[in-house]
């Protein structure tokens, strides 16, 4: 019945998507949900999908290469700055954006996501997501570091402006061993002038 976090994660991106949209996956790594993005916009559709590391983007490269998809547009640099690589016209558009925060399965754990830069991320989509869009943020904590980018995040999403966003924790919270957990963060289609 209940959803494993990435399968729930999905799930909200499927509902909020669109074919022909625009979405953005902020940390692309092995290229799954830069994949899975893909096929939910469509040939009309566009993959802006983001990584620090040279490895992440071979690694998603050839996955895509794989499934023969063409609609992705993929970036090696740190998403903080992703707003530099979406089209102007795209500002206001873009239908979702994922995040999968701690380290490339795989890798040496060196390069990590860091609470700085992935809320700087964050804000920086909000702004340019359409209203209606989500967010979904899988946050991994169980590695160094891992706490500190949790509180901050926990906190920043915390304060966002209810009228404006919807903001949900999905979390299992009798597992063992810090198990991932959802931040879905949706801008909302009629902002609430009351609350
Ligand atoms: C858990 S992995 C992502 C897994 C990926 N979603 C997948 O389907 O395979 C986290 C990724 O975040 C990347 N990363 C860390 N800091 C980053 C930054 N500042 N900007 C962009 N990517 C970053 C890492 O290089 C790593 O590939």
């Amino acid at each position: 019945m209940l959803q494993k976090v990435i399968p729930y994660a999905h799930q909200l991106l499927k509902e909020a998507i669109y074919s022909g949209d625009t979405v953005i996956d902020g940390t692309c790594g092995n290229g799954y949900d830069t994949l899975f993005l893909s096929n939910l916009v469509g040939e009309s559709g566009t993959v802006y999908a983001i990584d620090i590391q040279q490895a992440a983007i071979e690694n998603t490269t050839s996955l895509l290469k794989k499934h023969q998809i063409s609609n992705t547009v993929l970036l090696l640099e740190d998403h903080q700055y992703i707003k530099r690589h979406i089209p102007e016209e795209a500002s206001g558009t873009i239908g979702a954006a994922i995040f999968n925060l701690g380290y490339l399965p795989g890798s040496d754990k060196q390069t990590i996501t860091t609470p700085e830069s992935t809320i700087s991320a964050i804000e920086a989509i909000t702004e340019i997501l359409r209203p209606g869009g989500v967010i979904a943020i899988v946050v991994y904590y169980g590695h160094k570091g891992g706490e500190i980018e949790k509180d901050a995040l926990l906190n920043y999403a915390g304060s966002l402006d209810q009228k404006t966003f919807h903001v949900l924790k999905y979390e299992f919270i009798n597992q063992k061993n810090d198990p991932p957990f959802l931040l879905a963060i949706e801008k909302r289609t009629q902002p609430k002038k009351t609350e």
